[in-house]
């Protein structure tokens, strides 16, 4: 990395240059890159940066009450879409047509809102591996979360395409972010719906939610793990007092990566899994069972789904 300061005050004349006296959009998931594009811009242009956050309805326990807490001074667009997004889901179970629906409901909601703002040009937190990723395929330009967008802008703001993640994250301290967010694990854009096997209902997600959030309480500061999650893996028998009941089977995940492309499982106390699964299943009213993955990639990917 160059030196943090200097790459700073580079990015910031970068994008008043290329924003002149225009607005400029962006869609900001909370993730380091595009909240250190947030700032960055903020600091450049100031309130002609519209951030948009879209809630889809599959983002994590307190998320958008965080987002707003972080970036509520700037002109932030907080969209409550999840409606639309269990809409298109259901009665999906294919894990892509999920994919599918959920990348072109989120670039649908991000048009129409960004149409609305009067914004002339895009920013977007695409970093160096992902140039190189869609090199081969779909051009960066015009696209959020690398599906094309329909609207024309006058530019597309990229400030951070030459850095690495870890390099962002650098520039995150430099920019005097929250820890949290220097050292954010990545989550996948489709969100939770990743995280639940076959049919995304409100009921699930609403159960992998709260799961997702007692394992990160557990694992996140004590063992920083590259990722950790839960996923509901389907149902099973269980007892719950005295009535049998066909619950939910939670799957823990933990890993250790680089960059994604390879991982290994964490080896955890067994004190800490047995714990873990008594508060997911007596936290959880669906949740009969929990087990823990220690599956590298490969040959299982991060993700379920
Ligand atoms: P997998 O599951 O393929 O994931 O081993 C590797 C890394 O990528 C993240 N991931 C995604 N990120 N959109 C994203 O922005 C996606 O559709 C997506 N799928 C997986 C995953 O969380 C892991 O860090």
């Amino acid at each position: 990395m160059v030196n943090v300061q200097k790459f700073i005050e580079k990015a910031i004349v970068q994008i008043q240059k290329e924003a002149g006296d225009d607005k400029v959009v962006m869609a900001l998931s909370g993730g380091v890159d595009s909240s250190v594009c947030a700032a960055l811009a903020a600091r450049a242009i100031g309130d002609r940066l519209v951030p948009i956050y879209v809630d889809t309805g599959l983002m994590r326990k307190g998320e958008t009450d965080r987002i707003r807490t972080l970036f509520g001074d700037l002109n932030l667009h907080i969209v409550d879409a999840a409606d639309e997004f269990f809409a298109v889901l259901a009665g999906l179970t294919d894990p892509e047509e999920k994919r599918k629906a959920i990348g072109e409901m989120f670039v649908r909601v991000f048009e129409r809102e960004a149409k609305r703002t009067g914004a002339s040009h895009l920013l977007q937190g695409t970093i160096y591996p992902d140039r190189i990723e869609s090199e081969g395929g779909i051009k960066s330009h015009h696209n959020v979360g690398g599906m094309p967008l329909h609207m024309e802008f006058k530019s597309v703001i990229e400030p951070i395409a030459d850095l690495y993640k870890d390099e962002v994250r650098e520039v995150a301290g430099g920019l005097d972010l929250p820890l949290e967010i220097q050292h954010r694990m990545p989550f996948p854009g489709p969100g939770l719906a990743v995280r639940v096997i076959g049919e995304v209902t409100r009921e699930k997600v609403e159960a992998v939610r709260e799961a997702n959030a007692i394992v990160e309480e557990y694992l996140v500061e004590e063992f920083r793990p590259w990722q950790c999650f839960a996923a509901l893996v389907g149902q099973g028998t269980g007892v719950k007092g005295d009535v049998r009941l066909h619950g939910w089977i939670v799957a823990v995940r933990a890993v250790f990566s680089r960059d994604g492309m390879t991982a290994d499982p964490l080896l955890l106390p067994y004190e800490v899994l047995t714990s873990m699964a008594s508060r997911i299943t007596s936290e959880i009213p669906g949740v009969a069972r929990v087990v823990y993955d220690v599956t590298p990639k490969p040959p299982a990917t991060i993700e379920y789904e």
